[in-house]
């Protein structure tokens, strides 16, 4: 199934902070689908980084649509919470969710996107009784926690695998990557399947600014991905 142009999903996680709503509207004008917002409690991954203050001010600063990356090890005591602040969608990890239908019917159930994210030791197989009900599967290019680490290329052929069973199970459902997505890996991921990109370092860690880096990123994209 054709999904139309690969979107690109900036992750502030690599943004600064302190100038968080000019960043964000640099990318929407640069043509950012959506953001990324990586939320993680020092639990389920070992780093601490932002939750629902953070998204009640971007809601304030941007029309995108705001997707929650819940690394955090109760997602369903949070969900409202993040709703009630302005999210739009949830990316849910299928590691350590002994009720992951629970927890995506619950996101169904608040009226939002709902996706699945897997890690990368994680096999395509755990998605496919769970991939029907899904608007999106997110398979991680890195180990959740931290931005700025090498792409995996291991995950490729798993990128591969997910995006067949798609096509079988919900054609519709989009294929995101996360982790390591620069202009040298971001062809890679598209030619494997993927249709949803997240990028952090290579949009906001970059010294030619955001706009540029977009811009710099969509052009790989376009050359090296069709
Ligand atoms: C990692 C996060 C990513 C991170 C990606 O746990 O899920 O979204 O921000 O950062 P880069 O693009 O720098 O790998
Ligand atoms: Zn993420």
């Amino acid at each position: 199934m054709d999904k139309g142009p690969v979107k690109l999903a900036p992750s502030i996680l690599a943004a600064d902070f302190a100038r968080l709503g000019e960043q964000v509207a640099e990318a929407e004008q640069a043509g950012a689908d959506r953001i990324h917002v990586d939320v993680m409690d020092g639990h389920f991954v070992p780093n601490i980084s932002m939750g629902v203050p953070i998204v009640h001010s971007l809601r304030r600063v941007t029309d995108l649509q705001l997707e929650m990356h819940m690394m955090i090890s109760n997602p369903d005591f949070f969900l409202s919470e993040f709703v009630e602040a302005g999210s739009d969608s949830f990316l849910v990890h299928w590691e350590g969710n002994n009720n992951l239908h629970r927890t995506v019917q619950s996101i169904k159930a608040l009226g939002k996107r709902a996706g699945v994210a897997i890690n990368p030791a994680t096999p395509a197989a755990v998605l496919e009784e769970i991939l029907p009900e899904l608007d999106q599967v997110l398979v991680m290019t890195v180990n959740p926690g931290f931005g700025h680490q090498p792409f995996l290329h291991t995950t490729l052929p798993k990128i591969r695998r997910v995006g067949q069973m798609i096509e079988e199970l919900k054609p519709e459902c989009e294929l995101e990557v996360d982790g390591g997505i620069d202009e040298g890996t971001a062809p890679l991921t598209v030619v494997a399947g993927a249709n949803v990109l997240v990028a952090g370092s290579s949009i906001f860690g970059v010294n030619i600014g955001v706009c540029a880096a977009m811009h710099r990123l969509r052009n790989a994209i376009n050359c090296g991905g069709h």
